[in-house]
């Protein structure tokens, strides 16, 4: 299994804290963003972790994270030239894949929950990781039938939510995810979705589905910014 961390886009909801410096590079209570995520993978048992940034700030990751010595995996770098998605972001993660599985984790999530036993059971398709949430309509949701534990359908930050379990930003997928991602068009944003690639799973029927125990928190906006570091603060 290899690991991808997400980490490029404008951050344009957190302007004027990005306009300088990268979203992912900002702290979260005592750390820099970046630093969750990527204890997330290191705890799930991954060595080899792809960071995907944008231009400008790759070389800021760089002189923060190092080779990965100092965390005990290695790190490959990759540049995303434009912010044209969450999918075409993974997309330039295929050679560093290779014929592996992959687990990809957006740059602005803060988990609690360990993800071993999920990546060490994976076999094939793809796997998402939901969690109870009062303002769904910021996220994917995902329509679950609990009866059988099947994903119905999933939709980006819809106006009229179909459940309340948002579909927070760890995926793991088997290699066939680049195939995938290559039939994808642009959504009305201009970007390739995450969404449309787990929905390509749902339908296939391989898509399988964990509600988290945990805390969870994206911190792309100030809101959500202030609520991880508060999080993260009680727990520690
Ligand atoms: O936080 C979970 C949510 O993340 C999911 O529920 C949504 O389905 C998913 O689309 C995403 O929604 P956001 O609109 O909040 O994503 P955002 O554009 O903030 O991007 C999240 C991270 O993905 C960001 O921190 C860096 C990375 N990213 C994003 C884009 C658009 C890239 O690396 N490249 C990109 O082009």
């Amino acid at each position: 299994m290899k690991g991808v961390i997400l980490a490029g886009g404008t951050g344009s909801r957190l302007y004027p804290l990005t306009k300088v410096t990268n979203k992912h590079l900002l702290p979260v209570y005592d750390k820099p963003m970046i630093y969750y995520p990527l204890q997330t993978l290191i705890d799930a048992g991954i060595k080899e972790i792809m960071i995907v940034s944008g231009h400008g700030h790759a070389g800021h990751f760089l002189e923060l994270l190092g080779s990965g010595a100092d965390f005990g995996v290695k790190f490959t770098y990759e540049i995303q030239d434009e912010a044209g998605g969450i999918a075409q972001a993974l997309g330039l993660a295929k050679d560093f894949v290779d014929n592996d599985n992959v687990t990809v984790i957006l740059g602005d999530n803060i988990y609690q929950d360990n993800f071993k036993d999920a990546i060490q059971s994976f076999t094939n398709g793809a796997h998402i990781f939901l969690k109870a949430v009062t303002d769904a309509n910021r996220f994917g949701v995902a329509e679950v039938d609990m009866s059988n534990c099947h994903v119905l359908g999933i939709e980006e930050k819809p106006l009229r939510p179909k459940s309340n379990f948002a579909v927070t930003g760890l995926y793991i997928y088997s290699n066939d995810v680049f195939d995938v991602i290559k039939t994808l068009k642009p959504s009305g944003r201009g970007e390739l979705e995450i969404t449309d690639v787990n929905n390509h799973y749902v339908k296939e029927g391989q898509m399988k589905f964990t509600v988290l125990d945990g805390y969870w928190s994206d911190a792309g906006t100030f809101e959500s910014l202030l609520r991880a570091g508060t999080i993260v603060r009680q727990h520690r």
